[in-house]
């Protein structure tokens, strides 16, 4: 029988989505006799049935090519059993599953996308999830694709602004995507030898965050560089419900935590600082070698899971291999770095500072 494969994108786009899709169609063609549905726009378009068949040759040659070429969308988890204006978004995403007689649904994405996935594996859809995200902060997995690529071109960001700090004696503030997690702050700031990194996992104390850009400035460095999570947090701002946090936000004059660590030190040291923020840069161009290589791995991987049937499940990597879990164990966790551990104590024992 020929089974019949759909595939969607979700939440923000990463290199190394297209790289997947092509892992997963060219072993899926070699391994059983089936058919590809591609769906537009994440859950979005299986919502309004943006689903048309496509061929193997569609997949082909798009290893290398950034973004995705079935276009994403964020569809938030918690909208997910809304009905908006008598629009029922899980009821319509079955009706188009069964209209296309979909015998499975490959999601990649990064947490929201698992949510999803997972409520739709509780509705009886065949899911299988996999990890996509320049956050690094999927539950169960090592490794998502887009995340080497990331710290990649965020090490290269830091590595192009501490010729230029050095130049003019500044403080240079480098504010980095992660969301709630500094993953991809802290492994570009040990690649960049960078003074300092401030992480959502630990809460930073503005007065630690002077004291050692002055300890930096007395020891005979002109210029230092501090890398900032986008997700990082005061410690009095951690401890705070997420509705005060948001509060409080509101009556900073700055936009952004790289701003607001910008003007604390220029304000206190009296050193010349400047923010610097790579944003969706993080999540653009060419995959590199090593997201290649996992996507192409982790699409394989699920052909194998469809051909055996082994549905609602993610897909993650342990000690470098791919593994299949249950979905209900990944979906809805955040993997936040250990504070205590390796990738912390190396930064610490190589002189990087965390404001704490
Ligand atoms: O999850 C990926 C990510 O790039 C986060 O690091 C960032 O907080 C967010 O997406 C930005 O989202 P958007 O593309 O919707 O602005």
């Amino acid at each position: 029988m020929v089974k019949r494969i759909g595939i969607l994108t979700s939440g923000g786009d990463c290199a190394g989505l297209n790289a997947t899709m092509r892992g997963v169609v060219l072993a899926a063609d070699q391994l059983m006799d089936c058919e590809f549905y591609g769906i537009q726009n994440g859950f979005e378009g299986l919502m309004h049935g943006e689903i048309a068949k496509m061929e193997v040759s569609d997949f082909a040659d798009i290893l290398e090519l950034g973004g995705t070429i079935l276009h994403s969308h964020r569809t938030p988890f918690k909208r997910m059993r809304i009905i908006e204006d008598g629009f029922d978004k899980v009821k319509a995403m079955i009706d188009n599953y069964q209209k296309f007689e979909l015998d499975c649904l490959v999601c990649l994405g990064g947490a929201g996308t698992h949510k999803n996935a997972n409520m739709l594996k509780g509705e009886g859809l065949n899911v299988i999830a996999l990890p996509k995200t320049i956050d690094n902060d999927i539950f169960g997995t090592e490794l998502s694709f887009g995340f080497s690529t990331a710290v990649e071109i965020a090490t290269d960001v830091i590595d192009r602004v501490v010729t230029t700090a050095r130049s003019h004696d500044r403080v240079m503030v480098v504010e980095i995507m992660g969301n709630k997690t500094g993953w991809l702050a802290l492994n570009s700031a040990i690649a960049t030898k960078a003074d300092m990194v401030l992480i959502p996992e630990i809460p930073y104390d503005e007065e630690k965050i002077v004291k050692s850009i002055r300890e930096i400035k007395d020891g005979g460095k002109r210029y230092a560089i501090v890398v900032v999570a986008e997700g990082a947090k005061s410690i009095d701002e951690a401890a705070m419900s997420k509705k005060d946090y948001l509060k409080l936000w509101e009556t900073y004059p700055e936009k952004d935590v790289g701003a607001r660590i910008v003007n604390l030190i220029t304000k206190s040291t009296g050193l010349e600082g400047r923010l610097v923020k790579p944003g969706h840069q993080l999540r653009g161009g060419t995959p590199n070698c090593a997201d290649r290589v996992l996507s192409t791995k982790i699409g394989v991987f699920a052909a194998q899971l469809i051909k055996d049937e082994k549905f609602g499940k993610a897909v993650s990597i342990r000690k470098n291999k791919c593994i299949a879990s249950p979905l209900e164990d990944i979906a809805g966790k955040t993997k936040k770095i250990p504070v205590d551990g390796e990738l912390v104590a190396t930064a610490r024992l190589t002189g990087i500072k965390f404001g704490d």
